[in-house]
């Protein structure tokens, strides 16, 4: 199986802090060229130093806030440089909370950040990647697209949008050799995990820890995954193996999820 990315440029979204970070790393290892996007430039500078170059790659940066579509429009159409063979859709996810006292501004920031920031950079790869007749566009979203997640009623509800976006377009894209697939992560070991487990710890009266300890005990593998086993799909979905792979929800979550 051919694991090798060299020469093959990565857009990857989110990616100074977990889920994205552990792939930037995962992915440079493995030969490709690494442009990283996050909101702050001093975690950027960190996490491109931390970056292999073994392959001589050349590895850059590029601050993005996808809260703002007009701010990510200009500095794609200043920005791209290169000719993308990859696309990892992600970034933070969306505040926790009971769906009925969510605020309309808060399906309104989820469904910029998560669904029209990935549109307009899929617009921005997708003739590079039709004109390398190769291209992996990514979308780290949640097992929530199969089995809605109690307390997390914004992220749920974006979250199925961006799953039939992307399906959508693996439809439309499958015939210039670009495949469009989604990872579902459990509960991975990251920032955004202490958070929701001090969330369920105030909910249920318990610390953070305790909660944490409940929340393992309803995954069937019994722990949290780490960036790293989320990182191995997402590389392997870019690779030239899993070019047959389209279309599909991927969740990567120890067996939590009950749905097939
Ligand atoms: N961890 C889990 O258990 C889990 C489970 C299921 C799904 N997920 C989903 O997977 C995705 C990644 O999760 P994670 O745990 O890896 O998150 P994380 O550790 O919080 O990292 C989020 C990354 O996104 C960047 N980011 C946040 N807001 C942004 C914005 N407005 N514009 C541009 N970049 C932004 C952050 O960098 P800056 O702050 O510098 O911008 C950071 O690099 C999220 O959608 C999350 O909901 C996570």
């Amino acid at each position: 199986m051919n694991l090798n990315f060299k020469n093959k440029n990565a857009l990857l979204c989110g990616s100074t802090a977990g889920i994205g970070k552990a792939s930037a790393i995962e992915l440079a290892s493995l030969g490709a060229s690494i442009t990283l996007v996050a909101r702050n430039e001093e975690k950027l500078k960190q996490v491109l130093s931390e970056l292999p170059t073994d392959n001589g790659q050349n590895h850059n940066y590029l601050v993005a806030d996808f809260s703002d579509t007009v701010a990510l429009k200009e500095i794609l159409s200043k920005g791209i440089t290169k000719n993308y063979h990859i696309l990892l859709n992600n970034t933070g996810g969306p505040k926790g909370g009971p769906i009925i006292n969510a605020d309309l501004s808060e399906f309104e920031n989820a469904f910029s950040q998560h669904l029209l920031c990935n549109h307009i950079l899929v617009q921005a790869v997708v003739s590079g990647m039709k004109e390398n007749g190769y291209g992996r566009i990514i979308n780290i979203i949640s097992t929530s697209v199969k089995q809605p997640i109690e307390g997390l009623g914004v992220s749920n509800t974006i979250r199925g949008a961006v799953a039939n976006w992307s399906k959508t377009l693996a439809g439309e894209l499958g015939p210039f050799g670009i495949t469009v697939n989604n990872v579902l992560p459990g509960a991975t070991a990251t920032d955004r995990l202490d958070q929701i487990m001090v969330n369920i710890g105030k909910k249920i009266g318990k610390s953070a820890q305790e909660a944490g300890e409940f929340m393992k005990s309803i995954v069937p593998a019994r722990r949290f995954a780490q960036p790293e086993e989320i990182a191995y799909t997402v590389a392997f979905l870019a690779s030239d193996a899993a070019g047959y792979i389209n279309g599909i929800n991927l969740p990567v979550d120890g067996g939590r999820t009950k749905s097939l």
